[in-house]
């Protein structure tokens, strides 16, 4: 069976790409920070759809721990087939006053979380000479974002870090793409001001939000046999936000 990683699959997008994985067949690691009571609801949504899952704590920004986690997934299971980077955090702040702590915080974890996961899955997927891996990335990276610069800097680093995977891996059969999302309905554009909100969806072309499960379906798609020659490639899932 198809061993599927998705970090952050507690909440959001994380929880509808775990949810879509188990669809379309893959056994669904659901990565998670600390949201117990999430993490297990997502876990419930999978095995609802008739799919198979299971927890794992940990915190993609601390490299041990990763390093740990995924050796072990590798081991029960004897094979890891999709790694999706999609744990992410937001802290929000103008350049002149943006804390170094959450520079580094948000860069620990969007980025380096990113790099810490492909690197230990890097193994079991060239031995397997297969694998299929996805960053969710943000429309940001290309657009900028007034208000974000670490966010922004994170994730257009995530990027070139795809681009980068992909040629050093393209020969051992394992793709590296970026999934780019716009603005979608989670917890994290929740927390945003109103005001804040509705500027944003003011400037969507399609008019409204994503729902995560819209984001899912390119992750799904980039996991299964059609994405087979995808690879270094970011597809925008945005509703023309940034073209
Ligand atoms: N929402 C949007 O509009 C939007 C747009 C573009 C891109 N994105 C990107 O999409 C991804 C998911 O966003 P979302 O809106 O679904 O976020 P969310 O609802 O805030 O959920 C974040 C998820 O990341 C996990 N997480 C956070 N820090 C972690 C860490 N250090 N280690 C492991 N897991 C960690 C959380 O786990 P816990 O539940 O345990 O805290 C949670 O599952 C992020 O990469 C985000 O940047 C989102």
């Amino acid at each position: 069976m198809s061993i599927a990683i998705v970090t952050g699959g507690s909440r959001g997008i994380g929880r509808a790409i775990a949810v879509g994985l188990a669809q379309a067949g893959h056994h669904v690691v659901i990565n998670y920070a600390g949201n117990e009571a999430a993490a297990q609801e997502t876990l419930d949504a999978v095995q609802a759809a008739g799919g198979s899952g299971e927890l794992a704590r940990f915190d993609v920004g601390d490299e041990e721990a990763v390093s740990a986690a995924i050796k072990g997934i590798a081991k029960a299971h004897g094979r890891i087939d999709v790694l999706v980077n999609n744990a992410g955090i937001s802290v929000d702040g103008l350049l002149a006053r943006f804390k170094a702590d959450d520079w580094g915080r948000v860069l620990q974890t969007n980025l380096s979380g990113a790099f810490h996961c492909l690197k230990a899955v890097t193994r079991p997927m060239m031995k397997q000479r297969s694998g299929r891996v996805i960053n969710i990335g943000s429309v940001v990276a290309a657009s900028g974002s007034a208000g974000q610069p670490a966010y922004c800097a994170a994730k257009a680093g995530l990027e070139g870090l795809t681009r980068s995977a992909a040629l050093e891996l393209a020969g051992r059969g394992i793709t590296v793409n970026c999934v780019a999302p716009g603005f979608v309905d989670t917890d994290m554009t929740r927390a945003l001001p109103d005001d804040r909100r509705e500027a944003i969806l003011e400037q969507v072309p399609a008019g409204r939000m994503a729902g995560p499960e819209e984001i899912a379906a390119a992750v799904v798609f980039l996991a299964s046999d059609g994405g087979s020659y995808i690879t270094g490639q970011t597809l925008g899932v945005n509703g023309g936000l940034y073209l």
